[in-house]
């Protein structure tokens, strides 16, 4: 099966995990603008989680960046894809999906063997990956610090003022 990029990789796209290509402030207008999971997070904040994330980026023939998307991986055990953007005028021709199998195939995180993540509506398009709903949905647990905060004493000094 021809890979949906295909035509967009003949014409000149690239997809790439170059940290050094990345356009950090057109990330930033997408998760702080557009997107409602990541709307008003701080230019700081984005770099820091490009930093901190297997991410990748998708780029058109004049090298602009027309979408990103991020695996927040120890590479090892733990792999939880995160922000996928494709830019709004670019959508529809396989922006995302490649975005997405970039980083299931990539080869840091080749041999970890479960991969997660969380989306309103978009099933549709990860399903396209071979995405399924949890199997198990009664092995995992989640932690949220607006309610689980009460349950929780801090072991951490804080220093005054
Ligand atoms: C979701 C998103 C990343 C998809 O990117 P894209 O480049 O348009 O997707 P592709 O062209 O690779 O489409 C791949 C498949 O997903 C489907 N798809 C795309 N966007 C979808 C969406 N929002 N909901 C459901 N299915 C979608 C397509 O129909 C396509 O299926 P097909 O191959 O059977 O035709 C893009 O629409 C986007 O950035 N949306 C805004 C941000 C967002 O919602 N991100 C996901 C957060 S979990």
């Amino acid at each position: 099966m021809n890979p949906p990029w295909q035509r967009l990789e003949a014409e000149g796209w690239r997809l790439s995990d170059d940290p050094a290509r990345l356009d950090r402030h057109q990330v930033w207008r997408w998760l702080s603008l557009e997107s409602a999971w990541s709307r008003g997070r701080s230019q700081a904040a984005v770099n820091t989680s490009l930093d901190q994330s297997l991410t990748v980026g998708v780029y058109d023939p004049a090298g602009r960046q027309r979408g990103v998307a991020r695996c927040v991986t120890d590479r090892v055990a733990v792999a939880f894809i995160d922000d996928v953007h494709v830019d709004a005028d670019h959508r529809g021709k396989g922006v995302g999906r490649w975005l997405v199998c970039g980083l299931l195939r990539h080869p840091q995180v080749r041999d970890i063997p479960q991969f997660t993540l969380v989306t309103d509506e978009a099933h549709a398009h990860y399903a396209a990956s071979g995405f399924t709903s949890l199997a198990k949905i009664e092995r995992w647990m989640q932690w949220r610090r607006d309610t689980g905060s009460a349950y929780t004493p801090d072991p951490w000094p804080r220093s005054a003022g």
